[in-house]
Order: structure tokens, then sequence, then C-alpha cells
């Protein structure tokens, strides 16, 4: 259809890299993308740590679950929701901000990732490539303390960025007859069947890591455990009471 829609439905998560570096224009440029995503209200509650740090590199590659992209990738941005910034503006203007609300959780979570989600459209336009890590929560206290991360902020995913060394195949997407709604919610679920299918046949068939597996049971596996159960006291200590 044009050029951007293209771009955005060519996307595939990138975990190996050439050792080519990502110039600083580049890295600017993308994160000058960044930074133009939509905020709530202007508030801008994000930050984008760049992690140049090597010793510091290994071990959130260790805490991320030993994912050795986040070791080797040319570029690891760590997004963090922010909400120490709107504190030290309500300083500025002698306030207080009224702290600890559920609604401020989700600006600061959201403004983070729209930032990120612009980033990686920005990089794959310059030829480059990309990982979410969520595996960064796995240990968040831990990450807050190499990264010195304040109260009020939080580390909501990393992101590798580099030069692609290789082209997995697409991961197929639920079809928009069934992500799209019209008026009401469709609790309509006999799309399962056809989209197992799919699916069945993306892992069957792909050149890295060829499995048996379906949608159904790839995610339902994910989602009959805990998940990160840490995450709402790690987000309690860190000033996020979700009040
Ligand atoms: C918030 C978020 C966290 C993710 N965390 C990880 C991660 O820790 N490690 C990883 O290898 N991939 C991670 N991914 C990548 C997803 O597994 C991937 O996007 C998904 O399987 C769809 O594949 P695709 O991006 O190749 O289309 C993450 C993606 C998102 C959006």
């Amino acid at each position: 259809m044009n050029q951007v829609i293209d771009l955005l439905n060519n996307h595939r998560s990138i975990r190996k890299f050439t050792a080519e570096s990502i110039s600083k224009e580049k890295l600017n440029a993308i994160i000058q993308a960044a930074g133009s995503a939509a905020t709530s209200n202007n508030i801008q509650a994000y930050s984008i740590i760049n992690i140049t740090n090597n010793d510091n590199r290994k071990e959130l590659a260790a805490l991320a679950g030993s994912q050795t992209w986040v070791e080797k990738s040319p570029v690891f941005l760590v997004f963090c929701a922010d909400l120490k910034r709107s504190e030290d503006v309500c300083h500025y203007e002698q306030k207080e901000m009224a702290s600890g609300y559920t609604e401020q959780f989700l600006i600061a979570t959201v403004d983070a990732t729209l930032a990120a989600q612009n980033a990686m459209v920005a990089a794959e336009s310059l030829g480059l490539g990309g990982v979410f890590i969520g595996g960064i929560r796995n240990n968040p206290e831990k990450v807050c303390q190499l990264l010195k991360i304040p109260d009020h902020v939080y580390p909501v995913f990393g992101m590798c960025l580099g030069y692609p060394d290789e082209k997995p195949e697409q991961k197929p997407r639920l079809p928009v007859e069934v992500t799209l709604m019209e008026n009401y919610y469709s609790e309509d679920t006999s799309y399962l069947g056809n989209y197992n299918e799919i699916c069945r046949d993306y892992y069957q068939n792909r050149s890295n890591n060829s499995r048996h597996a379906t949608w159904t049971s790839q995610i339902s596996a994910m989602m009959s455990v805990p998940a990160r159960p840490h995450m709402k006291e790690f987000l309690e200590k860190k000033g996020f009471s979700l009040l």
C-alpha cells in the first residue's frame, strides 16, 4: 500500500547481528523518533538507558535469562517508565506530586512502550533489526541496582538493535477479521482452529528451531503458569503503589 505499511508488515524479531556498529547519527535519529511518539498529555514519562558498559551488558544478559543477544547486540537500550521526571517537575513548581496511582503507572508504561515501538520502526527503516527484551523483568530489582534506577522509575523492557545477521520467517499474526471487531466485543473463538493450522505450519517449516506446536499450545502453556509474580511487590517498592 505504501512504504511505511510495507515496513511495518515486514517486522520480525532479530536476535543475531553482524559486527557492524550503529553510527551515533543513526542512534540519535532512532531516539529522536522514539521521542516523537504520542505521549499522554505530553508528560513524556519515559527514559531510555543506552547500555555501553560491557560488564553491565554481560550481567543484564544473565539477569534476562541467559539471552546472549543482550550481550552481543551492537546496541542495547533499556526503556523505563519514568514518573521521577514528573516528580521533578512538580518540585520545580514547588508542588508535591500525588504519587502512587495506577493511572500514572499506566501512563508511564504506555509512554515507554509507544516510544520503544517508534524506536523499533525507525531502526527497521534504517535497515537495522532488533528484539524487545521483557526478560529484564525476571530480576527487576537487580537490574535497577545495576543501572542505578531510582524510585518512581522502572525498567519496562530492553531492546537489542543492530544489523541483522539472520532473516527468520515471519511469525503469522491473527487475521484482521479476528482482531478488528465492529461496534461490540466479539467472543467468537471459532477462528482458533484455522489459526492453529497456520501456526503449526510456521513452527514445523521454519528454518530455525523447527518444532511441533500450535498457537494455542504455546500461549496456553505460557498463560497457565504464574507470570512474574514478583512484579507487584517490586513495583510497590519502587513507588508505583497502584492506588
Ligand atoms: C514486550 C516484549 C517483550 C519481549 N521479550 C522478549 C525477550 O525477553 N526475549 C526474546 O527473545 N524476545 C522477546 N520478545 C519478542 C517476542 O517474542 C516476539 O516479538 C514475538 O514472538 C513475535 O515475533 P516477531 O517479533 O518475530 O514477529 C518480546 C516482545 C515484546 C513485545
